[in-house]
């Protein structure tokens, strides 16, 4: 070869290797857009559903969950929320912003009791929800801040009055315009005969309150029912009256400031029996009635909500004939383990 063909033969070389080289950066670019070799490809395995990465799971949690829990199963509820249109942190803490999420959920669904707890009629609803591909606007059955924020006591005013689990207290009031969307009155007996707004409880609290009353008198023992629900209204003038005979400090041991009272919640009863003629006085604690209440009441949903020995936390005086509704499962840990709503929830 001599050194004109060596050249030629170099150029030739050198500009096959910029041409081999601009064809892999084509390659390159085109493969970009390409799947990786050896993925099948649709056509390659048919009947196999090629999966959307965007696509959700569309599984809902199968049993109850609640204020307080914790888990996969809440970060699957937290998920399905956010598929119909939450924007819930899926952190698996049933938390407050959870809690908001359910309870407007369920006063956007006629058929369901609202009550901020996922039970079965709302788990129902919530995959009928999202096999439907349906929306909802989220707040627009319960807005996630109250207004306004605080009473003209001051108190700091809660945003979900419906929540079945609220704490209601001297820190924590209920909105002056809250009124329980599905009072009833609960066939127990009551010591007078007017159908008066007292007589009436929010449909859950009713049913369990039946409930209830039917064990203690399988067990020969005499149960009334004194006084449910009471309006924001009507919580005022009794407090100001209270406070007209005993002034505010000592009324306010044992009766609530309008908005801070669990009556007008719908989910509290107070309970009496003839043993103490009607009243509603601490000595029913002492009574057969009283006792029995102690061990069972928690079986049916309920705590005695200002227990003895716990004045400093509930801030009202020892009163064994207030009955709260809370459910089954808190109104357990909360009697079993001798506490006050205030210390389950916090
Ligand atoms: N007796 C309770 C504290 C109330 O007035 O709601
Ligand atoms: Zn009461």
């Amino acid at each position: 070869m001599n050194k004109k063909t060596l050249t030629i033969t170099l150029l030739i070389l050198t500009i096959s290797g910029i041409l081999a080289a601009c064809s892999g950066i084509d390659q390159t670019f085109d493969q970009s857009d390409q799947k990786p070799e050896g993925t099948p490809s649709s056509t390659e395995q048919p009947g196999e559903k090629e999966l959307d990465p965007d696509e959700k799971d569309l599984t809902v949690p199968e049993g109850a969950l609640q204020k307080k829990d914790e888990g996969d199963q809440v970060k699957l509820l937290q998920s399905a929320l956010n598929t119909i249109g939450y924007s819930v942190h899926e952190n698996g803490l049933f938390d407050e912003t959870t809690t908001w999420a359910i309870t407007d959920f369920q006063l956007q669904q006629d058929s369901l009791l609202v009550s901020g707890i996922y039970d079965e009629p709302t788990k129902k609803a919530l995959k009928k929800t999202i096999e439907a591909n349906e929306t909802i606007t989220a707040g627009a059955g319960l807005p996630q801040q109250a207004e306004p924020a605080v009473t003209d006591a001051g108190t700091e005013v809660i945003a979900n009055p419906y929540d079945q689990i609220a704490l209601i207290n001297k820190e924590h009031a209920l909105p002056a315009d809250y009124i329980p969307e599905d009072l009833v009155i609960p066939d127990v007996p009551f010591p007078f005969a007017e159908d008066l707004p007292k007589k009436q409880m929010r449909e859950a609290a009713a049913k369990s309150l039946e409930q209830l009353f039917n064990k203690a008198d399988e067990a020969g023992l005499e149960l009334y029912a004194q006084s449910g629900y009471r309006s924001y209204e009507r919580q005022d003038a009794i407090f100001a009256s209270n406070v007209l005979k005993h002034g505010e400090e000592e009324a306010n041991t044992f009766s609530a400031r309008p908005g801070e009272s669990e009556h007008q919640s719908g989910l509290t009863m107070d309970i009496t029996s003839p043993n103490v003629n009607f009243d509603l006085i601490t000595e029913f604690g002492e009574t057969e009635e009283g006792k029995w209440i102690q061990e069972n009441a928690a079986e049916f949903g309920f705590i005695i909500r200002f227990p003895e020995g716990k004045e400093e936390i509930t801030k009202y005086q020892y009163e064994p004939w207030h009955l709260r509704f809370v459910g089954k499962k808190a109104a357990k840990e909360i009697m079993s383990q001798g506490i006050t709503l205030e210390e389950y929830l916090n």
